[in-house]
């Protein structure tokens, strides 16, 4: 088989949480292109509904199903509709994410730290569960958490948000280590700056031009630089790959010392 080809995800089943915009949208968008059925999950039916069916005008297979990443009651319920409308699942991708407090670390209020955790690591922690639950009868499949480079080395002002990051880099190395032998890989992608809505405060900051201009790469990433490393992750091309975090940040964490 052409090594190429090690990248096709025919006849495979993939959620993406995240994905009515954004990031979550390329590697959506990316999927589908490979030949996956794509759900396409956020809080928002009418935002994967358009999503989907761009996929859809493009040739490519999907579905829309909105979840809140932070109710668990709705998590269960997209896996049954999940289990019930294609019988399985072989790919998860978590991808939604949340940050709503910038600020200092020591005075994060309460009710921005339980959001936070509750979309960034809660939901991802228990949509893991179930897509382990399904894979493991179906004999395999793959699991890509967007982390980030906050989870490797705190962001300013980023506390709660980064911890949550780093704890996701830690799931997937619990999961992984624990699911390989029932053919279940688990990885992580740890984007740094890159342009979508989810960075458009940083965007319109003064000080925006300056951040990129000290980047190695003299460019912040967008949305579909995600795509290529997200797909090694999750088809035969990264078949001996798991526990791992893929750093795509245009050298952000290395301009650091890190
Ligand atoms: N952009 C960056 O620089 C950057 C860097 C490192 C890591 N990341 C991570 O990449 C992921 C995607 O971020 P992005 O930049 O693509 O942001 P974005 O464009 O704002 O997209 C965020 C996505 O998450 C969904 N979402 C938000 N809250 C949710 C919830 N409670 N339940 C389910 N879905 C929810 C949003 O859809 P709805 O509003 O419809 O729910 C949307 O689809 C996040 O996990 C983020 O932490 C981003």
């Amino acid at each position: 088989m052409p090594a190429i080809d090690l990248f096709r995800l025919d006849n495979k089943i993939a959620l993406v949480s995240g994905a009515s915009r954004g990031i979550g949208e390329a590697i959506a968008v990316g999927l589908a292109e490979q030949g996956a059925h794509v759900i396409v999950s956020s809080r928002k039916q009418e935002g994967c509904e358009a999503v989907a069916q761009a996929i859809r005008d493009n040739g490519g297979q999907a579905t829309a199903m909105a979840a809140h990443a932070g109710d668990l009651e709705a998590i269960d319920g997209l896996f049954a509709a999940i289990q019930d409308q294609f019988g399985g699942l072989d790919i998860l991708v978590n991808c939604g994410g949340t940050n709503p407090y910038f600020g200092p670390v020591a005075e994060t209020p309460m009710s921005a730290f339980d959001k936070t955790l509750e979309v960034n690591f809660r939901g991802p922690f228990y949509m893991s569960e179930k897509a382990v639950a399904i894979m493991k009868e179906r004999g395999g499949g793959t699991i890509l958490n967007v982390a980030s480079i906050d989870g490797i080395s705190a962001g300013t002002f980023q506390g709660v948000y980064s911890t949550t990051k780093a704890a996701m880099i830690s799931m997937t190395q619990a999961f992984a280590l624990e699911n390989g032998a029932h053919g279940i890989r688990v990885n992580a992608l740890c984007p740094g700056l890159t342009e979508t809505k989810f960075t458009t405060v940083f965007m319109e900051q003064e000080g925006y031009a300056d951040t990129v201009a000290h980047l190695p790469l003299k460019k912040a990433a967008k949305p579909l630089d995600m795509v290529g490393a997200s797909l090694l992750m999750v088809s035969d091309a990264g078949a001996c790959m798991t526990g791992q975090t893929l750093v795509i940040d245009s050298g952000s964490l290395i301009a650091h010392g890190l």
